[in-house]
């Protein structure tokens, strides 16, 4: 359950883990993966073996060990923890901003500083309509359904059949089937469908020529709804901007840029080395910076608001 609809289901609930629930193993921020909990089951990673019998029972967040003799004892090993030697993970419930980081990528995917925008300035609450196009590998989708969360609805099209089959199986395991139904459309060539003409509080477009949907995007809409088109390039944008105007007051454009810190006890450093810095980086990194944006390699998107 990867919304939670009733409070027991929150993960802070305590919630024990059962048969069949997705988790995510947690090994360091960026080493975690999604896996299905079955009888029998086991997990083999750098740490060690895991036995999913071990994990049934446990609430959410535990940390486990790996099975005495199973291959464990890597960087990171506990201590401990019922007399196995081995290394340990977290077991953590899967979240939108958890799923973000484990999902199968089968496309390019919005992440958590995008996401944050947009549910925000789509002023997404509980009951909502949402429209969104492309599905993709399904990021965004799961963040909001969870916005939209427990009585409104995303309606998410996308016109790669297999896609849209794999996100709806994504959809579907994480227990998601109520908040969102995929649709197999082309939507820069035929728009939305007529069945939501009015209906829609938002519509989201991550498309490579989002300028074709987005006069159907001005049917869809209540008068007072917003529409947040995603685009990697600034002539998207460009472009996308330009059809906003003749249907779309209030047009703005944003590009965000998330910087991490890691604090450490006598240094203080950025860990993103993709920004235009004001701290004391070092001058070689500010240099490389400046020569990806020349060279085209600069990957950040751009978010057009109307
Ligand atoms: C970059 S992905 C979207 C990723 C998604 N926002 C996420 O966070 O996972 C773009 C998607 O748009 C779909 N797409 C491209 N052209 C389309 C069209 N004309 N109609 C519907 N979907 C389209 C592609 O198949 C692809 O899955």
């Amino acid at each position: 359950m990867i919304v939670p609809l009733e409070p027991s289901d929150k993960p802070t609930s305590q919630r024990r883990i059962a048969e069949g629930d997705t988790v995510v193993v947690y090994e360091r921020h960026d080493a975690m993966r999604a896996g299905a909990v079955r009888v029998g089951g086991v997990l083999q990673n750098r740490f060690g073996v895991f036995r999913h019998d071990d994990w049934i029972g446990r609430p959410f967040g535990s940390k486990v060990y790996s099975s005495a003799g199973g291959g464990g004892g890597g960087g990171k090993g506990g201590k401990g923890g019922g007399g196995n030697a081995g290394g340990f993970v977290y077991l953590l419930a899967p979240t939108p901003e958890l799923w973000t980081m484990v999902l199968s990528h089968r496309t390019q995917i919005l992440y958590i500083a995008d996401i944050s925008l947009v549910v925000a300035y789509l002023e997404l609450v509980p009951g909502c309509v949402v429209l969104e196009s492309g599905t993709g590998s399904g990021s965004l989708t799961t963040s909001l359904a969870r916005a939209v969360a427990p009585h409104g609805h995303v309606h998410t099209f996308d016109f790669h059949e297999q896609r849209a089959a794999s996100a709806r199986e994504d959809f579907e395991r994480n227990g998601l089937s109520g908040l969102i139904t995929v649709n197999v459309r082309d939507i820069q060539g035929e728009g939305f469908p007529e069945e939501h003409r009015g209906a829609a509080d938002a519509v989201f477009l991550d498309l490579p020529q989002p300028w074709l949907a987005i006069p159907s995007v001005g049917l869809m809409l209540k008068q007072d709804g917003v529409l947040c088109s995603f685009s990697p390039c600034i002539e998207q944008v460009q472009r996308a901007c330009k059809a906003m105007r003749s249907c779309f007051t209030d047009i703005r454009t944003f590009e965000i840029l998330l910087r991490t810190y890691e604090v450490r006890d006598g240094s203080f450093k950025s860990a993103s080395a993709n920004e235009d810095t004001v701290g004391p980086l070092p001058q070689k990194r500010k240099k490389n910076c400046h020569s990806r944006r020349k060279l085209g390699l600069y990957s950040d998107e751009f978010l057009c608001f109307g």
